[in-house]
């Protein structure tokens, strides 16, 4: 069986592809997830497809009590560790595939995940999301959107370019019909310009009671 090419992308080929001019998206996805948390003030979060924690430097303990960190690759996780374990409280590190596995039936306020859809079967995922879901759980999920461009942009960083064989854009009518299923409904969506060929779509859905 093939492995997911993620396992073998290092870290530092991560950040540094996502941090490159070419791309810059590194700060921007830190800078919408601190918006998203001053907006929120989650007690507790779900951070899906955390890499090595993007975002998490703008984490306000007095209000966010706990941190689930979920990413398929394990050594993303030990590096946000080392980071942030000693600056938030309560940190769980989650190693697993959320196209094959389950959440645990951890209930959470907010589930956030930015740019992990892309890389995963919508259906499988939904269903794997759905046990930590409860009628108070906001989920807000930010998918890339390109015009004439691939979708993984070309960098020095060749080790991102097998993700080429996995990634593809989110249909968004696919992603709400599989929530729709789950009584769980699109309450916002707003759109990031970030050049001409590419922009982020923030996606905010919420149980209904
Ligand atoms: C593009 S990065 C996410 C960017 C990050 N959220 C940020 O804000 O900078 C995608 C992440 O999802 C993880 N990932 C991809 N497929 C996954 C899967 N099936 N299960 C769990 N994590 C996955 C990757 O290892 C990677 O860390």
């Amino acid at each position: 069986m093939k492995t997911n090419p993620w396992l073998d992308i290092p870290y530092s080929d991560y950040e540094n592809h996502m941090d490159d001019p070419k791309v810059g998206q590194l700060k921007v996805l830190s800078a919408m997830t601190r918006d998203m948390l001053n907006k929120y003030k989650p007690r507790s979060l779900f951070l899906l497809g955390c890499s090595t924690g993007n975002g998490l430097e703008h984490i306000d303990c007095r209000y966010t009590k706990r941190v689930y960190c979920v990413d398929i690759n394990k050594s993303y996780l030990q590096v946000l560790e080392q980071r942030f374990n000693s600056s938030i409280e309560n940190l769980y590190l989650i190693h697993l595939d959320i196209q094959n596995q389950c959440l645990p039936s951890v209930k959470t306020d907010l589930i956030f995940g930015s740019l992990i859809l892309e890389y995963v079967d919508i259906k499988h995922a939904i269903n794997n999301i759905i046990p930590a879901v409860t009628a108070n759980t906001t989920l807000i999920f930010i998918l890339q959107k390109t015009v004439n461009t691939g979708f993984v942009t070309k960098t020095k960083y060749q080790s991102l370019e097998s993700l080429s064989s996995i990634s593809r854009e989110v249909d968004e009518k696919e992603l709400e019909n599989e929530l729709n299923f789950y009584n769980i409904s699109l309450v916002h969506r707003t759109e990031t310009v970030l050049n001409p060929t590419k922009k982020f779509v923030t996606l905010t859905y919420q149980a209904e009671n």
